[in-house]
């Protein structure tokens, strides 16, 4: 085979063969390839997409081009669950207990935040003694144990993704939906679970930012998902405002657990449960979705929920007594009032302004290897919605630095928009799709 033919043949637009598509990213991979022919085909895809099963075998080529995760030894059906990215985005720390609770097997490869988007790990981590990085063994048998376990990625799942989406950052072609498609299942496919529950979220604060692109984006995914035989389904939900009232890593924490102990914000609440029915429906505890929701109703109102989330942390390493008193994990030195400057009613909190304030406070990272600051954050204190009279506090920042407090004041203002009529609530669950 050889590389320019293949590019041709793409740029052609002909359908490439699963042969050819393994081989291409098999000597990517072994860096056989070069990039700038590499560049050269993703141009090709921009333009002229991916058929079906182009999608599925560019999909299962970067599965295969690393480590695969075995994870045969879990007893039960292991549902995952991925969200494309958000900012409040506290669900998957409130699905561990939840899920954990009603006895089915959550085993989960979790990553750090980047950019204005949080990240699970991060969270987790602000709980001292917090253990994220556990090896294959402690993952299997913690699973199997307690039903729960949350590692940070170490093996080197779907290297060629992570070359490949290197790449497209830097020739432009990040934003093509085949591509993202594969990219994410790629690393899914190789965490080894049997279903998996994907969150496209949409809006100001998500990497999709209209409902149609991430309709289409879900599709795609769905579709490589039912080709490579695990159930998969994606439900589109709203990421405009930052999701629940609490952005920032211990914040986060703090809002998971009272969501735990039955003090759930709804628009948290409505996408939890809607995520969570349908991994009951994959792995089987429920018939349909009402019954998965009382299922989990209950799983909160009798406390299972919250317990299963203390033994999950104590497990990992956490001290629980942080949980308990999460009060405790709210240390930032600074915390300023944001007030409003007129009255009326809030139609919008800008979700990427409020998520790159906490950046600005020191609670995100520009680069991977960045250190972030977890005790700082915003608390919302009114929602889209929400009437506010003049002088009412919209938000608290909490912080450690005066000069970044100032700065992110700033942003939290102008990511506020009120106006005089009155607003309905935003609707959060947008599509479904399977
Ligand atoms: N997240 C990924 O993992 N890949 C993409 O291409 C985009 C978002």
């Amino acid at each position: 085979m050889r590389v320019t033919d293949l590019i041709e043949k793409k740029k052609a637009n002909k359908e490439l063969t699963k042969e050819e598509i393994h081989w291409f990213i098999k000597n990517y991979t072994l860096e056989n390839i070069p990039d700038y022919q590499m560049s050269a085909f993703l141009m090709a895809v921009y333009f002229n997409g991916l058929s079906k099963n182009e999608l599925t075998e560019l999909t299962h080529a970067m599965r295969s081009s690393g480590d695969t995760l075995d994870l045969s030894e879990i007893k039960g059906i292991k549902v995952d669950k991925h969200s494309s990215g958000g900012v409040g985005d506290k669900v998957t720390l409130i699905l561990i207990g939840i899920i954990g609770a009603l006895d089915v097997p959550f085993a989960k490869m979790s990553g750090r935040g980047l950019g204005y988007t949080g990240g699970t790990i991060d969270k987790l981590e602000s709980i001292p003694g917090f253990r994220s990085d556990l090896s294959t063994r402690e993952f299997i048998d913690s699973v199997n144990s307690i039903n729960v376990a949350i590692a940070a990625q170490t093996t080197e799942l779907a290297p060629a993704d992570k070359k490949l989406y290197a790449l497209r950052d830097v020739t432009a072609t990040v934003d093509e939906i085949s591509l993202i498609a594969s990219s994410i299942m790629s690393k899914k496919l190789a965490s080894g679970c049997d279903g998996i529950v994907l969150d496209v979220t949409v809006g100001s604060g998500a990497f999709m930012k209209d409902v149609e692109s991430a309709r289409k984006l879900a599709q795609k995914m769905v579709e490589i998902g039912k080709n490579s035989d695990k159930e998969t389904v994606a439900v589109l939900t709203n990421m405009d405002e930052p999701l629940g009232y609490g952005i920032g890593n211990s914040i986060e924490i703090a809002e998971a657990v009272r969501t735990l102990k039955g003090y759930g914000m709804p628009d948290v609440l409505e996408v939890v449960y809607t995520l969570g029915a349908y991994m009951l429906l994959i792995a089987k505890k429920a018939n349909n979705i009402g019954e998965a929701r009382v299922l989990m109703e209950t799983a909160i109102s009798n406390g299972s929920a919250y317990n299963k989330f203390l033994e999950f942390v104590q497990n990992q390493g956490g001290d629980i007594s942080y949980v308990k008193n999460y009060d405790a994990l709210i240390n930032a030195s600074i915390i300023r009032e944001v007030n409003a400057e007129e009255s009326g009613y809030i139609h919008r909190i800008d979700a990427r302004t409020v998520g790159e304030a906490v950046m600005a406070l020191g609670g995100g990272r520009e680069n991977l290897d960045d250190e972030i600051d977890a005790s700082v954050g915003v608390v919302l204190n009114k929602k889209i919605g929400d009437q506010v009279k003049r002088g009412q506090i919209l938000a608290y920042i909490y912080g450690n630095d005066e000069n970044k407090v100032d700065t992110a004041y700033e942003m939290i203002v102008s990511a506020y928009e009120i106006n005089e009529e009155r607003i309905e609530r935003p609707k959060m669950i947008l599509d479904i799709i399977q």
